[in-house]
């Protein structure tokens, strides 16, 4: 296995890291959370992206998984490899064929081989990182030539824990930095999603909306 770690071009100053908690972020999931963080409008259109964008033939990682993978059921993938901060959590995930902990703030080298997955996934998790860069660089090394990686978000956070690049911006803001970041370490930018969803039940039925949709598509430039 090829593991020199990419360090990845610097896009955020240091005080654009900082977060109002700095303890240990481990400290901050080492309670499982069996709820669902997004509402079932977010998770039935990301759904629906993965299954239109993801072959069943891929190896697929879940960084920043818990114990759901919004992966569609009926589809099985060649490998689906999960990574979090919560044991009980990733144990809990059906989806999932192996994974590993690691705090991604204290640590960015992944433990996986160069040009090793077709798919990176990141729900509700980008917002926490601060060193995305060096995690995007990381991305790139283990994705194989016109892989993917899709970082999906809506407008909430656990605010203490996410690092003030986050906590100031706008939803339009973070759309426009999770993709300079990546693009910045040599992705390029496919898509960018912005949807309203529709609220769960009777209210939806009455036109309320539910969690706003936001993904950052890029794709791995082929040699
Ligand atoms: C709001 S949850 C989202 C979990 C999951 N992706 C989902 O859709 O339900 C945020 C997740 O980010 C991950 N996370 C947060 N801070 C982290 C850190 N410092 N290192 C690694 N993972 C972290 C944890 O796995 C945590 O469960």
């Amino acid at each position: 296995m090829t593991t020199t770690p990419a360090t990845g071009i610097a896009v955020l100053s240091d005080q654009q890291r900082c977060k109002l908690d700095e303890s240990d972020d481990a400290l901050f999931y080492a309670e499982p959370r069996f709820v669902q963080h997004l509402d079932g409008g977010f998770r039935s259109r990301l759904t629906e992206l993965y299954r239109e964008r993801i072959p069943p033939c891929a190896v697929v990682l879940d960084l920043m998984s818990s114990w759901v993978s919004h992966l569609p059921d009926d589809v099985t993938y060649e490998e689906v490899i999960g990574h979090g901060l919560n044991a009980a959590e990733l144990q809990a995930n059906p989806r999932l064929d192996r994974h590993w902990l690691q705090n991604l703030n204290t640590d960015q080298q992944l433990p996986l081989a160069d040009a090793s997955v077709d798919a990176t996934l990141i729900v509700a998790g980008w917002q926490y990182l601060q060193q995305p860069e060096a995690i995007a660089a990381e991305l790139l090394r283990i994705t194989r030539p016109a892989g993917q990686v899709v970082v999906s978000f809506s407008n909430r956070m656990f605010f203490t824990k996410a690092p003030q690049i986050w906590t100031d911006g706008s939803d339009r803001d973070h759309l426009a930095y999770v993709a300079e970041v990546l693009t910045a370490q040599g992705w390029q930018l496919d898509r960018l999603v912005t949807e309203d969803t529709r609220a769960e039940g009777p209210l939806g039925w009455l036109g309320g909306k539910g969690d706003p949709f936001f993904s950052v598509i890029a794709v791995k430039p082929s040699p």
